[in-house]
């Protein structure tokens, strides 16, 4: 079905028949602007939006349940090579359709009218709507790694202070840190992440001293996907005067979240990841109380009120009252259309739905994972005896405690209305005993425990929902080199899936990343393929 039959199918009362006129198209030319208001936001007359209009979406509004069939109508908005399966957002988000047509209308708008971008604050706006800030409290970046650099640079630190990081940082939210303690001899205190919520946000408290003066951390890092307890993480950290900045180049377009819930000083994110905006957009908030107290390193045009350099001596006005002075000069406007369409697109599709779709499939692929450690053991352990090997012949199922995935998305999701009443009509997935049984939870937190890890494979990400959102990682064979993660992630690739191979700070693992247009014929060519490594590589 194209998008526009789908328009017109209508799901619910929508379709759109309304178009705005857009602002962009209506021949917005390259002008001479006040030499002295350096900040072209202050004219209102200048506002550009080119971005899709409201109403263009408003038919996808209807997906809460992540079983429905119309994601894979959203999905017809991706033009993925069908060769191709790809699992790993994580680095980058496929761009849909709309935000092509975006991209493309802005840029040809722009060589043909010789339209300057100005910027008008919307992209701003939405940004700030859907974290809960205020919109003066966002700058726009280039990337996370942008927005990590001004947070870090935006802090008044001395040798010896302490700063707490974690060892799953990206390079990207490592590197600024890093460079400060080489060259001015800030301390960083590496905290290890927990096996869950609680024991991350101890480990984090054990860590601390009177020297801590700053936390860095990723709401979700890019190694195993564990979703940080950042609200409690910054409560605390606030009780103690701790500054904090939080890496967030994931969470926005993956989860629903609220920065001032969160209560962090600095947040980065992006928008080429879980958005799906065009490569090469972020953002950084600053909070309206910690913006007074903190350096900027780059003054340009957006970072102060206003400049003359035909005074003696010349002068400037003051910093600019908005995080915003953190941006400076000319920006690509087909960029930020792009990006405007993309969040239009999030938010109309909802960020609840998508959170909810997510971390269903995640939960799909954990539970694989679980269903094969739990084969790959009772087949080991009928090997070494044979006791075991003859009275598993006998029985119709490996292992009877195997729960349904009806019971194991009940214990993820909690009574859901979507979930189905038989797991097996889940299409594609299915528990490998086969048998759909009523577990209580407790039964599938032991079994989820006893089969966390195998002699061939251990799930790295917490299986705890609190802790957990589109990506899971694991390790193959912990114990042997070279990396068999790393060969797995290779084997896919001659296959056709793109995986993510998670080889810095030693972590060796295996990312499987899973946006809301993936699906679960897409999670079972997965396992297929694993299960086809362990057959080549004898494991299990
Ligand atoms: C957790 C995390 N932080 C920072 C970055 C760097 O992001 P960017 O490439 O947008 O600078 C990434 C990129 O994957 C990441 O996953």
């Amino acid at each position: 079905m194209k998008r526009k039959d789908f328009f017109k199918k209508g799901l619910g009362a929508a379709v759109a028949t309304t178009f705005l006129p857009q602002p962009w198209l209506l021949g917005e030319t390259l002008s001479d602007s006040n030499p002295v208001d350096v900040n072209p936001s202050l004219n209102p007359n200048l506002t550009t939006d080119e971005s899709a209009s409201v109403d263009e979406f408003t038919a996808y509004k209807q997906l809460e349940n992540p079983l429905s069939s119309d994601w894979a109508l959203v999905r017809k908005e991706f033009d993925i090579n069908p060769n191709l399966t790809f699992l790993n957002n994580g680095t980058m988000g496929i761009t849909p359709a709309p935000v092509l047509k975006a991209l493309n209308s802005a840029f040809s708008h722009a060589a043909h009218e010789a339209a300057y971008p100005h910027a008008d604050g919307s992209l701003e706006k939405s940004i700030a709507q859907l974290t809960g800030v205020d919109e003066s409290e966002i700058a726009i970046t280039k990337n996370v790694s942008e927005g990590v650099n001004l947070a870090c640079w935006a802090m008044n630190l001395k040798a010896g202070d302490e700063v707490l990081i974690t060892k799953h940082e990206h390079v990207g939210g490592c590197a600024p840190w890093l460079f400060r303690a080489k060259t001015e001899g800030i301390r960083l205190k590496v905290v290890e992440l927990g096996s869950n919520a609680n024991t991350t946000l101890a480990n984090f408290m054990a860590a601390a001293t009177p020297a801590t003066k700053a936390m860095a951390i990723p709401h979700i890092p890019c190694t195993i996907g564990q979703v940080l307890p950042v609200k409690e993480l910054c409560s605390w950290a606030k009780s103690k005067g701790i500054i904090t900045a939080v890496d967030g180049a994931h969470p926005l377009g993956m989860l629903a979240f609220n920065i001032k819930e969160i209560g962090c000083d600095y947040y980065s994110g992006c928008l080429h990841k879980w958005v799906l905006g065009p490569l090469g957009t972020g953002w950084f908030y600053a909070s309206k109380e910690i913006l007074a107290g903190s350096s900027i390193r780059h003054v340009a045009a957006y970072s102060i009120d206003k400049f003359d350099m035909s005074t003696t001596p010349p002068s400037m006005g003051e910093l600019a009252n908005k995080t915003g002075r953190y941006s400076y000069g000319t920006f690509s406007g087909p960029l930020h259309s792009g990006a405007k369409t993309a969040l239009k697109f999030y938010q109309h599709l909802g960020p609840g739905a998508v959170e909810t779709r997510v971390k269903y499939l995640s939960s799909l692929v954990y539970y694989q994972l679980l269903c094969l450690n739990q084969s790959n053991t009772s087949k080991s352990m009928a090997s070494a005896n044979p006791k075991i090997k003859s009275a598993t012949k006998k029985l119709p199922t490996i292992n009877p405690i195997t729960p349904s995935l009806n019971d194991w998305l009940r214990f993820v999701f909690g009574n859901q209305s979507w979930i189905p009443t038989s797991a097996l009509s889940v299409s594609g997935i299915t528990a490998n005993s086969g048998i759909a049984t009523t577990l209580s939870n407790q039964a599938i937190q032991q079994w989820a425990n006893t089969h966390q890890k195998s002699s061939v494979l251990d799930i790295l990400t917490p299986y705890e929902s609190q802790s957990r959102g589109a990506q899971i990682g694991f390790r193959i064979s912990p114990n042997k080199q070279p990396s068999l993660s790393q060969k797995f992630c290779d084997f896919a690739r001659s296959k056709g899936m793109i995986l993510r191979y998670v080889g810095e700070n030693n972590i060796d693992c295996v990312r499987v990343s899973t946006h809301y247009y993936n699906h679960e014929e897409e999670i079972k060519t997965f396992i297929s393929y694993l299960r086809d490594f362990f057959q080549q590589e004898q494991l299990g």
